[in-house]
């Protein structure tokens, strides 16, 4: 472009991008899938694409501080999300890798190869352009910091680590089996777990977990999955017009 000549005018979206962020195990899911489906829009779980590839890296035996070898990982691969009523099918390679990606190994690795900037920025940029147009509910850590500041709509869902910890438990098996000594055990062993990502989450150099300057911050410690869905929907409609949500 010659100098002085005016940059074009980049076309508003027409729909907005509801970014969610926050700890893992607060209720960022529920609240993307509902928000998504009051108003019509995809929800794109962005953690759900560090899974993958974490899962890529664990079938591959890579190690995951090695940051080279996870970015030439993932420039060979193809990580696609559908969105369903409830979360999102996870497409890896083509391959429906839904059910594997939620198990423990690749909770933790994700969370591992997160902290490496080449390869964040390579998430991004695939995170950029599945939200370019609009009309989703962008669901992860770095959403409204760094995917798109520019949100319309930005949330931060936190809790206490140990309501966060027991939300996940008991979402994790029969509830008859929930009284026993070894149940305590299995509870207090997923906190701890979930404090040990939340840590790493919050501290590493590269997109830290934490809130946008601008996000509405919602804290569901004493909240009811109800009360939090309604306050959700009117931080929605408090950011942006009747028109943009049709
Ligand atoms: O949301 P989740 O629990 O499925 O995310 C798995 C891991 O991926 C989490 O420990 C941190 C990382 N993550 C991230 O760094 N940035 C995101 N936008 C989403 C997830």
């Amino acid at each position: 472009m010659s100098e002085g000549t005016i940059p074009p005018v980049i076309p508003a979206r027409e729909h907005p991008v509801i970014a969610i962020d926050g700890p893992a195990g607060a209720g960022k899911s529920t609240m993307a899938a509902h928000l998504a489906r009051r108003f019509g829009f995809l929800n794109l779980e962005t953690g759900a694409m560090y899974r993958a590839l974490a899962f890529k890296a664990i079938d591959n035996d890579l190690d995951f501080s090695d940051e080279a070898a996870l970015v030439e990982l993932a420039e060979n691969t193809r990580i696609a999300l559908e969105p369903q009523l409830e979360g999102n099918r996870v497409l890896l390679d083509g391959v429906d890798v839904s059910r594997r990606v939620r198990e423990p190994d690749v909770t933790a690795a994700a969370s591992r190869v997160s902290v490496h900037p080449r390869l964040r920025a390579w998430m991004v940029d695939q995170q950029r352009l599945l939200g370019r147009r609009g009309g989703v509910v962008m669901e992860g850590r770095d959403i409204g910091t760094v995917v798109f500041p520019d949100a319309e709509v930005k949330i931060f869902l936190d809790a206490a680590p140990e309501v966060r910890g027991n939300r996940r438990y008991r979402q994790s098996g029969p509830a008859e089996t929930k009284f026993t000594e070894q149940a305590k055990a299995t509870e207090e062993a997923m906190v701890r777990e979930l404090k040990e990502r939340d840590e790493r989450d919050r501290t590493r150099a590269e997109s830290p977990l934490r809130p946008a300057e601008d996000a509405v911050i919602l804290d569901s410690t004493s909240m009811t999955l109800d009360e939090v869905l309604v306050a959700a929907e009117k931080i929605v409609r408090d950011h942006v017009t009747e028109a943009q949500l049709h």
